[in-house]
């Protein structure tokens, strides 16, 4: 029989600046829950990448001088580290600049397009450049992009529309079918008041002004615009409308879109919409996860230079405590479906607390006194007293509880399980007291019972642990000689599976205490000292701005100057020169006499433009010929080699006018 299927994705990341706590945040969680799967015996399939094409990106590389995918790769190869430095186990990471993508996504447009979904017209709304979005006044806040808070401008454009608006009650009753569909389920209502009630708008598909994109194969100005090439990802990953998709009538449909929630309407309206119009199968859920907020906001990649002393650079945040501390933090603090808060205090406290005292202890004290009194060799247990039993209740119950967490996607929850036991345990050492039940021989049995329902306790958490922690845990289950790679581990999961005889293995300290107090004035100093060397390198930055090029030229006497007859003219009427790209004829008044001028400043301001305007004129000039119409002067102008100016009297000046 085949085994049961599981298809998890992230979003797939914007390379457009540094990466953050933040963003490891989704990923770690789908890791944990597309582990959780593998182990439960499930075939897995856990997507994640980069969303690679945009203006955004286009305008960065221009920034930076280069080109988008010289950009964008060390970007994404940084953000491959990361994931390898936290043991993500995803099965592709996919790029929206690979070509299986690139053609998938160019298929689904022409797909769209034929069957009607998809129409030609033209796009007036109000921009953010940022989020690569449109939004209508009303949604706006403040005036100001809703996501992002940045000014947003108008802009229109000939562009392709998706008939979204056509899917609107498709969607509701979606929701109203499968209420499993969205979550938590707070989100359902938003999606239907703040989006689909007020009326669903045809979405912009297309842009003819950016070029780095997908070109629509069929109208080669356009490229493919935001989200029909970012949401495509789930299933181009898959080989869909490829030779080869297998993989995607294996996996398809995705059991879980794992999103932020400030992405959550693309994933619980306009995919679904445009799986719809394809006539594809819908995902099973949706999930949109909170923020993990720093200092008050959503860290995001462009508020990267905001000031604070808290610590978010994963690699730092991984060399100082291990991939496994930070992995922790993050499934156990943010309480799911709402933000969490990341201070260096909160971090430090959950991994002391947590790993350091309860996992920590009861695995080092339980290993240390089967080596003490049982020489390293694991007892078999006697008889069970009620004691005994409500800890053996908690530990065959265990897997059935997180289980159930985790199918209602509350990884937290989950680690509350495993770790409710993990302190029941400690309170059964203080209970128990084998310290002193080891002085009397006795009650050696008595002893060797209590050491036989500690090892269950840390075997069965331990296993669980597996998805949420991959280096701590196998360390801990290798002291009682089990393998982690395993693959039955999970089906052992009740009491009474140890052997006894089991050789045990004294634990090192797996999460070495940590001095908080002293480490956080040592994060303290660091970064404040690092604040101060970024701020003055900015000031040196500024002030060390390359000096103009400094000109050679030879003077002349102020007689020479005074041979130049210069000349306030008012400009009265302009036009261009039909047989001249450049050159512009202007009539010039100069209070004593009318002149005509050519200037070759075309490029730069339109003939409206400079009627009425005073300018300096060159008035004794020997009069040339250009393009057949005699010029009689010269006007002034700045000229930087990039921008032509006109220069102008400041103040009022009488037509006519001398200027020297
Ligand atoms: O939105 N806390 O990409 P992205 C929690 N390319 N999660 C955070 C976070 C924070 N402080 N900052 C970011 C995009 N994230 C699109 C998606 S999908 C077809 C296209 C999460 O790089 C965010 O919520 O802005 C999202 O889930 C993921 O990082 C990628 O965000
Ligand atoms: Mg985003």
């Amino acid at each position: 029989m085949a085994k049961d299927t599981f298809y998890i994705t992230t979003p797939i990341y914007y390379p457009s600046g540094n990466w953050h706590i933040g963003t490891c945040y989704t990923t770690v969680v789908c890791d944990a829950m597309a582990r959780f799967y593998r182990l439960a015996g499930k075939d897995v399939f856990f997507l994640t990448g980069t969303d690679e094409h945009g203006q955004k990106i286009e305008n960065k590389a221009k920034e930076a001088g280069v080109t988008p995918m010289q950009f964008i790769d060390p970007i994404v190869a940084d953000l491959k580290s990361i994931w390898q430095m936290l043991d993500i186990s995803y099965d592709r990471f996919i790029r929206t600049t690979d070509a299986d993508h690139v053609a998938t996504v160019q298929k689904i447009f022409k797909r769209l397009h034929d069957s009607g979904d998809i129409y030609k017209s033209e796009y007036e709304g109000l921009y953010c450049t940022h989020c690569e979005s449109f939004f209508t006044e009303a949604q706006l806040v403040n005036g100001k992009c809703p996501d992002c808070g940045r000014d947003v401008h108008p802009e229109k454009e000939e562009s392709y529309f998706f008939r979204l608006s056509r899917y609107a009650d498709r969607i509701i009753k979606l929701y109203e079918d499968n209420p499993e569909f969205l979550q938590p389920k707070s989100r359902v209502n938003e999606m239907v008041n703040n989006f689909i009630k007020p009326g669903l708008q045809d979405l912009c598909v297309s842009r003819t002004s950016i070029t780095w994109g997908i070109p629509v194969e069929f109208d080669k100005g356009h490229v493919v615009y935001v989200w029909i090439d970012a949401l495509s990802n789930y299933i181009s990953a898959l080989g869909y409308g490829s030779d080869d998709d297998s993989l995607y009538r294996k996996f398809w449909p995705a059991d879980l879109h794992m999103t932020g929630k400030e992405i959550i309407r693309f994933h619980a309206i306009i995919w679904p919409a445009i799986l719809m119009a394809l006539g594809e199968e819908l995902p099973k859920r949706v999930y949109g996860h909170g923020w993990l907020l720093v200092g008050g906001d959503k860290l995001s990649k462009s508020k990267e230079d905001k000031i604070n002393t808290e610590l978010t650079d994963p690699k730092e945040i991984v060399s100082r405590y291990g991939s496994d501390a930070l992995r922790y933090f993050l499934l156990r603090e943010i309480p799911f479906g709402s933000d969490g808060v990341y201070t260096n205090e909160g971090f430090l406290n959950r991994i002391n607390s947590d790993l350091s005292n309860d996992l920590g202890n009861l695995v080092s004290r339980t290993t240390a006194m089967i080596n003490q009194y049982f020489g390293g060799v694991l007892p078999a247990f006697t008889e069970l007293t009620e004691l005994d039993n409500e800890l053996v209740a908690m530990i065959n119950g265990l897997y059935g509880a997180v289980t159930k967490a985790i199918e209602e996607i509350n990884v937290p929850k989950a680690l509350t399980e495993i770790f409710k036991l993990v302190g029941r345990a400690n309170k059964y050492i203080d209970e128990t007291t084998p310290w002193i039940l080891g002085k009397d021989p006795t009650k050696k049995d008595r002893l060797a019972t209590v050491m036989y329902v500690l090892s269950e306790v840390i075997r069965c958490s331990a296993t669980l642990m597996l998805a949420f922690l991959p280096k701590s845990a196998p360390e801990i289950l290798s002291c009682y000689g089990i393998d982690a790679g395993d693959k039955n581990l999970f089906d052992g999961l009740t009491f009474g599976k140890l052997a006894a005889g089991t050789e045990v293995v004294k634990a090192k300290p797996i999460f070495p205490r940590i001095d908080i107090k002293k480490e956080l004035a040592e994060i303290d100093a660091m970064m404040t000292e690092r604040h101060k060397a970024a701020q003055k390198a900015k000031k040196e930055a500024l002030t060390d701005k390359p000096k103009a090029e400094e000109p050679t030229f030879s003077e002349i006497a102020i007689d020479d100057f005074a041979k130049v007859e210069l000349r306030v003219a008012l400009v009265t009427s302009c036009e261009k020169i039909q047989k001249s790209k450049k050159l512009l004829k202007l009539s010039v008044d100069l209070g004593y006499e009318q002149r005509t001028v050519v200037s070759g400043i075309a490029d730069y301001y339109a003939p409206e433009e400079l009627v009425g305007r005073k300018v300096v004129l060159v008035a004794n000039l020997k009069p040339a010929k250009l393009c057949g119409v005699e010029s009689r002067g010269m006007i002034l102008c700045s000229d930087d080699g990039e921008k032509v100016s006109l220069v102008a009297p400041d103040k009022d000046a009488k037509i006519g006018g001398r200027v020297r």
